[in-house]
């Protein structure tokens, strides 16, 4: 199977962004991690982050053509806005799990809503980049609970 990950805008940052929130990592060394993980699971990743929306929206009408099986996404703060998001991911109807690094829960209250929550598969929030590989986890399970 093929999984995408996406990350949205100011992820490239990571490892320098805010450290005592999102952690030391880098986003190459999370997704170095993730590839690996899934190469040894015998399936293929592919990643994009982009500080675009209509970016991420290209992205996911793609993954519909190219056969993509399951997403991760991180939307970073497009999570707390995008309806467009949203309708992306509904259109192409690709399961997918929603992440992030910190505790959106804990933060302040326009993080607490989420556009995406109620039509992921599940979500995974507060584990830093933990959260992207038990993503991973659940997703591979379902793939191979399922084809
Ligand atoms: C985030 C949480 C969002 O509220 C924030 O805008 C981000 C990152 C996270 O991974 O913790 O950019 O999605």
């Amino acid at each position: 199977a093929t999984i995408l990950v996406l990350h949205g805008p100011n992820l490239n940052l990571l490892g320098t962004r805010e450290p005592e929130i999102y952690g030391h990592e880098t986003l190459d060394d999370i997704n170095a991690r993730l590839s690996n993980f899934c190469l040894s699971a015998g399936h293929h990743l592919l990643h994009l982050q982009s500080n675009a929306e209509y970016e991420l929206i290209e992205r996911i009408h793609d993954a519909r053509q190219e056969g993509i099986n399951f997403i991760i996404f991180n939307p970073a703060a497009l999570t707390h806005t995008s309806v467009a998001l949203r309708d992306a991911l509904l259109s192409v109807g690709i399961p997918f799990i929603e992440v992030h690094l910190s505790n959106v829960h804990q933060r302040e209250s326009f993080r607490h809503h989420s556009y995406f929550s109620d039509i992921a598969v599940g979500t995974i929030t507060g584990l830093g980049s933990m959260s992207y590989d038990l993503a991973l986890q659940a997703a591979l399970n379902r793939l191979t609970d399922t084809h």
